[in-house]
């Protein structure tokens, strides 16, 4: 069943339209990849959910319910996570404090579910070896699974991961995106941004791709092919390597 989608939805910086008319949904314990080049609008998609972006109520639904423009607090207690571009973690804090910040949130705003620290661990050893380290010390992947547990943290039912494999080495990539099967297990449902399309489509039932704000093509990861991507991507016939 769908949780989250979106219907028409436009969004604007000042003079400047980043997004045309955006349809996009998510389904309970599904992965959607939303792919294009840089400046395409993918942030802003996520943005828009968020709230972080000035978008009618009706351009973005929870459950069938109209909720666009709702404050980020309150999409968080409504289960919407963000992984967010650049990580954002809280410097001059280690791992467990930063995680911490995260389960106070999720306390405080009611969010209960079934990821605790210990499950973290577990999803991410290296959390627990390095609990006591500042995040500034840790390396991009690590900082990367610090920010994926924050968002975990708060009992996601739908979690938006924008470029979590920016700038990692392969190996690192690979571990990060080996966690989401065990995201989805439960129900939740994802929404990864990618700009690596091979990744993209491994990691997702689905793919979007957005060109200059506007959904280019739609289709079941398995069966789109690499033409079609790479004429959704650029608007002419570039290959994609
Ligand atoms: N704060 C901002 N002010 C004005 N324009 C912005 C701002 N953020 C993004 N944009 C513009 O909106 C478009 C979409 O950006 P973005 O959503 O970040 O793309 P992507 O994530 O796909 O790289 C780009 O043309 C970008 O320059
Ligand atoms: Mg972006």
């Amino acid at each position: 069943m769908t949780v989250l989608s979106t219907h028409g939805l436009v969004a604007r910086y000042g003079d400047f339209q980043a997004l045309y008319g955006v349809d996009i949904d998510v389904a309970e314990g599904e992965a959607v990849a939303l792919i294009g080049a840089n400046g395409a609008g993918k942030s802003t998609f996520l943005r828009s959910i968020m709230g972080l972006m000035a978008v009618k109520p009706e351009m973005v639904r929870l459950d069938g319910q109209p909720i666009g423009g709702t404050p980020t607090d309150r999409m968080v207690q409504k289960g919407v996570a963000i992984v967010p571009e650049g990580r954002r973690l809280f410097t001059g804090m280690s791992v467990d404090d930063n995680l911490r910040v995260a389960m106070d949130q999720a306390d405080r705003l009611g969010r209960t579910g079934g990821w605790s620290l210990e499950r973290l661990h577990r999803l991410f050893p290296i959390l627990k070896e390095k609990a006591r380290t500042e995040v500034q010390n840790l390396s991009g992947g690590q900082q990367q699974m610090v920010s994926i547990g924050r968002a975990l943290l708060s009992q996601p039912r739908v979690l938006l991961c924008d470029e979590i494999s920016l700038g990692l080495a392969p190996k690192v990539i690979r571990e990060i995106y080996a966690a989401l099967p065990e995201i989805r297990a439960q129900g939740t449902a994802i929404i990864v941004v990618e700009q690596d399309v091979g990744l993209a489509q491994s990691a997702s039932d689905r793919i979007f791709c957005l060109l200059e704000g506007r959904v280019t093509l739609t289709g079941a990861s398995s069966a789109i092919t690499r033409e079609q991507i790479a004429g959704a991507y650029f608007g002419g016939s570039h290959a994609v390597v």
